[in-house]
């Protein structure tokens, strides 16, 4: 049972809000921070920096909002994009004009900088550019050789360590608990109907499990969409469920590029699609033993999966990959540089802050360490139930299973059997390489009312698949609460290498 808070508790507390919350004061952003076809407004506001000390100094978040279609708005939409350690202005910013038709064009839509991302909170566990670099190059796929496993989780053991000595008082701050406290501050500023309607994506879905499970009456609409498994995030040696489908995708590639003839470029080997996938397997063994040097930088195993991960996200990203494949297995790839420069070794100390604040914000959350025998087996389940994926996963793993941070403010809960007001829409992939939809039957199954929406598309997120089904149901959710129906399947969804697009959607729909 859950009291009402609107009609028992509202007056109260829009009385507290009046006289205590801080208000957020909107500005138009810097276009050329936050470029985009909208003008959108920017703003801070003063959170306690630890939730857990009455006395805690403020931390100033970063907000920014893009403004509802529709005038006076219903209010807003807050969004996370997950990561954890992503910043979230610039994606909002730049998906504005496509959320606004998801979420029906009556909301504003508003994120802020998670703790530890942008310019919020930003650490290093370490002190100097050779040791992030030293840092960066030790991270390798674990399955590159077979003595890279012990390697990667003594390399943990000193990432934990460097993570105490340099960082312990900021990590403790980065919990998912505050990130949550962070959510409702913000609901409270922005002096509506201090009810949260939130949106999350990937690791966001786990963050939206834990802000309902811990303020159920504070929660109204809610999206979660590319689910993560929350109870293996925190209570998991490893994260396993997330790879489940991550191998589909991989043969996705291949069986998609046959469909698509002249505009795959892989059609020029004229091989099956098993072939091709056959090849692109024995490639990736191969390179191990035979990294391809381009004269002033190397493309071997761990850029290949990475290259192989990255494209996963969306079909997008798919003819690229495609190109790269296709010189590699005709064994031309020397001849064209321009597809395989990763930017080196100053791109690798660029992308270190990312690294670290996903480890920094994981391993805190985390609940569970474990012995190098348990993090081994953990491996080999990955191993099992991803081959493109599961190794890419383990010097994460190695972190968190050794970590030394602990969070300011443990979460307490269990997730299950969430009990909140209106009932929440999951959003699932058929082919989703991140969050697979098994994951999202078992968020499902901690929200009483919910249904799952499942788009039958390749990407992470729903975003990262066009749908004119999709946008239907969404903001039909978003504008009258109504769910879709029982195990409705958007089937209407772009197809890789046809060049699909958003673009393409919204003009259906009428929309830009
Ligand atoms: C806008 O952002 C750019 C890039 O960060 C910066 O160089 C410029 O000074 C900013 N402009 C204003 C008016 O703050
Ligand atoms: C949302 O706002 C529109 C005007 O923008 C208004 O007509 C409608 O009644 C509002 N809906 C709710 C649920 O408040
Ligand atoms: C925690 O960080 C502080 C600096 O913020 C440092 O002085 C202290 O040594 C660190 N604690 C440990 C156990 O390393
Ligand atoms: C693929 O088949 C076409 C048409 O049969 C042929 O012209 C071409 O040389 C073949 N390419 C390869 C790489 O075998
Ligand atoms: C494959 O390699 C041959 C030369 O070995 C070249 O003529 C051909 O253009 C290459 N095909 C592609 C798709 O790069
Ligand atoms: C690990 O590497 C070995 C040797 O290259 C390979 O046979 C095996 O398939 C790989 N396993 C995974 C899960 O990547
Ligand atoms: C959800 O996942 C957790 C962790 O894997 C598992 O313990 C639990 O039984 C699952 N719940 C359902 C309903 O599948
Ligand atoms: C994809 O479509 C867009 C228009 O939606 C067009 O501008 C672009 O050139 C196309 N790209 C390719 C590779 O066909």
């Amino acid at each position: 049972m859950i009291l009402s808070y609107r009609t028992l508790l509202l007056p109260l507390s829009l009385l507290a809000a009046v006289l205590a919350s801080p208000q957020i004061s909107w500005n138009p952003c810097n276009e050329t921070e936050f470029p985009s076809a909208i003008p959108n407004d920017c703003g801070t506001l003063e959170v306690p920096l630890d939730y857990t000390d009455p006395e805690s100094k403020p931390l100033a978040l970063e907000l920014l909002r893009v403004p509802a279609l529709v005038r006076p708005s219903n209010g807003s939409i807050l969004f996370n994009f997950g990561g954890p350690g992503e910043a979230a202005r610039g994606t909002l910013s730049g998906y504005g004009p496509i959320f606004q038709q998801l979420t029906g064009g009556q909301y504003d839509l508003v994120a802020f900088d998670p703790r530890g991302t942008g310019n919020t909170l930003l650490f290093s566990c370490y002190t100097n550019e050779l040791d992030i670099l030293t840092y960066m190059l030790e991270r390798n796929p674990a399955n590159v050789s077979d003595t890279t496993l012990g390697r990667v989780w003594a390399r943990g053991d000193v990432n934990a360590n460097a993570c105490l000595q340099n960082a312990n008082e900021t990590i403790s701050l980065l919990s998912s608990t505050f990130v949550a406290r962070d959510l409702i501050s913000v609901v409270d500023a922005l002096g509506e109907d201090e009810l949260l309607r939130y949106w999350g994506t990937s690791y966001g879905t786990t963050l939206g499990a834990t802000v309902a499970s811990m303020f159920p009456g504070r929660i109204d609409k809610m999206v979660l969409d590319g689910v993560q498994n929350p109870h293996e995030y925190y209570n998991g040696v490893a994260d396993i469920e997330k790879w489940t489908d991550s191998d589909k995708v991989f043969s996705g590639l291949f069986t998609t590029c046959i469909d698509a003839g002249e505009r795959c470029p892989l059609n020029t080997l004229n091989q099956t699609a098993e072939e091709l996938e056959q090849s692109v397997w024995d490639l990736i063994d191969d390179i191990k033993y035979y990294p391809i040097s381009f004269g002033d930088f190397i493309f071997g195993y761990s850029e290949l999966k990475g290259a192989i991960a990255q494209a996963f996200y969306a079909i997008s990203a798919w003819p690229i990959l495609a190109e790269q494949l296709t010189v590699l297995l005709n064994g031309t790839a020397e001849d064209h540089p321009e597809l395989f420069n990763t930017g080196g070794a100053a791109s690798q100390v660029a992308t270190s802050t990312t690294i670290q604040s996903l480890a920094g914000i994981h391993c805190v959350d985390r609940k569970v360490r474990a012995s190098f025998d348990e993090f081994s087996a953990a491996m080999e389940e990955l191993y099992d139930t991803s081959r493109s994926y599961g190794d890419l996963t383990s010097a994460l793993t190695a972190d968190c299973a050794q970590w030394k941070v602990d969070p300011r403010e443990p979460y307490e809960g269990n997730l299950h059997n969430i009990e909140v007001e209106s009932p929440v829409l999951i959003i699932g992939n058929t082919w989703d390489s991140q969050t697979s939809i098994v994951s999202a039957r078992n968020i499902s199954a901690s929200f009483p009312d919910s249904e799952v929406l499942q788009v039958h598309g390749y990407g992470h997120g729903s975003i990262s698949i066009p749908s004119v089904c999709t946008v239907k149901e969404v903001s039909t959710y978003w504008t009258t609460g109504k769910l879709p129906e029982s195990g409705r399947v958007c089937k209407d969804t772009a197809r890789p290498y046809m060049n699909e697009t958003w673009a393409g959607v919204l003009e259906e729909l009428g929309a830009r």
